[in-house]
């Protein structure tokens, strides 16, 4: 049995076990950071004894398993073989995870610019640039979501909740994953493009909602991921992804053009609106191509990752009665609501991370503990091996919300290099803001309306796509009532 099948196991009666004191610990120190002269001794980690093909095919197909056997045979740090050039190094410490997030940017480039990504969102989005252009591309992005700007969304993310909320089958199992994307579609969408709900019939924003979802949809299909494979590397998609792309232009574009046009572009508070109005430091606007780079990654990026986190919440909760019932509790009597649904977040992104891994190819040799890398070996931070570290998190496969309660019942603040599934540093996902606004309103809404229960009681296995890691049947369930 894997460490993942077993922890599934242990979930199941994880209310009968003792509690540990602290749910919340601390590993010993593991220094690391940019090598020194004193460091030139150091081994390289050790390598994962399977040859490369095995290797990617593993960590395409059985991610999870890869990563758990690995770091129980060769410990917290280990080198794989995989597509990305350079044998990559995976590590799970926060000491190695602080390193490489406040290290000076231009030592610790990321790896998002050599992503299957790349050749979709472009060479110079904010997701893909390295260096002063991706300093300049967030310094531009920033101020929409900033947590003031979120607010502004708060109320329209509870009426696109409700409204879809109302829609859903009593009685009839379905999976909540596609009805999360239509939730998170309309609000990046309402955010981006300033459109009130979903957008009407005919126009170009229409055209482009309907676009992303159809491709997110395709993207599912193994043909889909063989034409991902084809396009890393790639600077501009070729093949499969090439067509998907030209489909989203067909809309992008008009969109982009339309809003110039708009006679009251000075006073919208859109996001696309506020970085069309932005300017360099040296004074230049963005182009159609870069803002319809942005556009995408924006809603690439945003869309999908918030549903598979919300449903992965609900994989969770249907079958962690105990924590269910007090997050239920709490909602539906007002008495630590806003905790408890903090809590239960904080702890699905800790054991149900949906992006798994992050990585940055320092561009000189990096101490990792008792090891050093050469340099431009790419250092992948493992978010699920970190999330399940014993030292860290004890009775780590356990669904355990009161985790990040004190007893006073305040949430307690994750830690910066330990909790880390919106990654960190100057990459630290931009979206994270409005992820967790999304989050809150979303899961609060539901616990207070509707009583749902799991389809099948047997935890749903995590399935790969792109970069994400999602519930392998979409968090299949069942509404019993609704209020
Ligand atoms: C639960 C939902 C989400 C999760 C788990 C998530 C996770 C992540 C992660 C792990 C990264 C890479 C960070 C790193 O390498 O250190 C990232 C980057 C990014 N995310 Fe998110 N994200 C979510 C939602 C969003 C949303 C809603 C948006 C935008 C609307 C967004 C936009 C971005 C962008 C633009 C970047 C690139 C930032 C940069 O490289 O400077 N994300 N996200």
């Amino acid at each position: 049995m894997t460490a993942v099948q077993s922890g599934i196991a242990e979930m199941t009666n994880a209310t009968e076990r003792p509690v540990p004191d602290s749910l919340v610990g601390a590993p010993p120190p593991s220094p690391a950071g940019p090598a020194g002269p004193e460091d030139a001794g150091r081994a390289s980690p050790p390598m994962v004894p399977l040859p490369r093909t095995l290797q990617v095919l593993r960590v395409n197909l059985r991610q999870i398993e890869f990563v758990f056997r690995w770091r129980r045979e060769l410990g917290e740090v280990f080198r794989t073989r995989g597509i990305l050039a350079g044998n990559p190094v995976l590590t799970c410490h926060p000491d190695h995870v602080r390193s490489l997030f406040t290290a000076d940017p231009a030592l610790v480039p990321s790896i998002t610019a050599e992503s299957p990504l790349r050749p979709i969102v472009g060479p110079a989005s904010v997701l893909t640039a390295n260096g002063p252009r991706h300093l300049r591309q967030r310094k531009l992005l920033l101020p929409p979501f900033h947590g003031e700007a979120i607010e502004r969304y708060v109320k329209m993310i509870g009426e696109v909740t409700e409204r879809e909320i109302d829609r859903w089958p009593i009685g009839r199992p379905f999976a909540l994953a596609q009805r999360m994307q239509e939730i998170t579609l309309d609000v990046i969408m309402a955010g981006i493009l300033g459109v009130d709900g979903a957008p009407a019939r005919g126009t170009p924003e229409f055209g482009l909602r309907t676009a992303v979802k159809y491709i997110a949809k395709a993207s599912t299909t193994r043909v889909a991921q063989v034409a991902e494979l084809m396009n890393v590397g790639k600077e501009e998609a070729v093949g499969l992804q090439r067509r998907g792309m030209a489909i989203l232009d067909r809309f992008t574009y008009p969109v982009i053009a339309t809003r110039r046009a708009a006679p009251d572009l000075d006073e919208r508070t859109d996001i696309l609106s506020m970085i069309m109005r932005a300017r360099t430091e040296e004074g230049e606007p963005l182009s159609d191509r870069e803002l319809r780079d942005e556009l995408i990654t924006l809603v690439l990026a945003g869309f999908e990752t918030t549903a598979n986190s919300l449903a992965w919440t609900w994989e969770r909760l249907v079958r962690s009665p105990a924590a269910h019932e007090r997050l239920r509790e709490a909602v539906r009597s007002g008495d630590g609501a806003a905790e408890n649904v903090e809590a239960a977040i904080l702890e699905s992104m800790r054991t149900r991370p949906v992006i798994p891994a992050i990585g940055r190819r320092p561009t000189v040799p990096w101490r990792l503990g008792e090891y050093a890398t050469t340099a431009r070996t790419p250092i992948v931070m493992s978010i699920l091996l970190l999330h399940h570290r014993e030292d860290l998190y004890p009775d780590p496969f356990a669904y355990r919300p009161e985790r990040w309660l004190t007893r006073g019942g305040t949430v307690r603040k994750p830690g910066t290099y330990e909790w880390i599934p919106f990654g960190g540093g100057t990459r630290r996902c931009l979206g994270a803001a409005l992820a967790m606004a999304e989050q809150r309103v979303v899961l609060e809404a539901m616990v207070r309306r509707l009583d749902l229960v799991a389809e099948d009681p047997a935890p749903e296995h995590a399935a790969h796509r792109n970069v994400t890691m999602i519930p392998a049947r979409g968090a299949r369930v069942v509404v019993r009532s609704r209020r």
